[in-house]
C-alpha cells in the first residue's frame, strides 16, 4: 500500500508537481515536439515516409497531446477531443522497428533540448512504453 501523504510529490524529482512543470512548461514541451520531428526529418526515413511534407501540424498536435499527458493544459483534448491513439495509428505500419525508431528519436529530442535527469529518464521510459503499445504489425521474418 502507498503510505505517502497525499501532499508528497509522487514523481522522482523535487518540488515540481508534474512532468510538465519539471521539464519547464509550455515552451519546453513545444521545443521537445519540434526537436522530435526535426530529428525524424534528419535521420529516420522509416518514420519520415509516414508523415506529411509539412511537419508543423504534426509537431503542433504532439505538443498539444504531450502538454495534457504531462500534467499541463489539456490542449489536445480541448481542440481535437479524445486522442484515441490506438485508433489514430491503425493506418500506419508500426512494427518493432518503427516503434523503436519513435523512441530513439524521442530520446534524441530529450537530449537535444537538454532535458535533465530524472525527468528525462521518466519521459523516455513512459513514452517508450507508449510507443511499444502502439505496435500494430509484425515485421516479416527474413529467414522464412
Ligand atoms: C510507435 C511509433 C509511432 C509511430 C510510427 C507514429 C506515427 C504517427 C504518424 C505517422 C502520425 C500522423 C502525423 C500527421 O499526420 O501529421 C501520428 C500522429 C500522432 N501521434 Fe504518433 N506514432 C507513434 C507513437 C506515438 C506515441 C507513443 C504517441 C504519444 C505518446 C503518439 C502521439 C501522436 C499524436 C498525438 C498524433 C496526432 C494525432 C492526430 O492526428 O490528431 N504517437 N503518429
Amino acid at each position: 500500500m502507498d503510505v505517502r501523504p497525499a501532499s508528497e510529490n509522487p514523481f522522482p524529482w523535487g518540488a515540481a508537481a508534474t512532468p510538465y512543470e519539471e521539464l519547464g512548461g509550455e515552451a519546453r514541451v513545444r521545443a521537445l515536439a519540434d526537436a522530435f520531428y526535426a530529428i525524424i526529418d534528419e535521420e529516420s526515413p522509416v518514420l519520415r515516409a509516414m508523415l506529411p511534407k509539412d511537419l508543423s501540424v504534426s509537431s503542433q498536435k504532439l505538443f498539444e497531446f504531450l502538454s495534457g499527458w504531462m500534467g499541463g493544459p489539456g490542449l489536445y483534448w480541448e481542440r481535437h477531443g479524445h486522442p484515441r491513439l490506438r485508433m489514430r495509428h491503425v493506418r500506419f505500419p508500426i512494427d518493432d522497428h518503427a516503434a523503436n525508431e519513435w523512441s530513439r528519436c524521442m530520446d534524441g529530442a530529450l537530449d537535444r533540448i537538454g532535458a535533465a535527469d530524472p525527468v528525462k529518464e521518466f519521459l523516455s521510459a513512459e513514452l517508450g512504453k507508449a510507443a511499444q503499445s502502439l505496435r500494430n504489425m509484425v515485421s516479416p521474418d527474413p529467414t522464412l
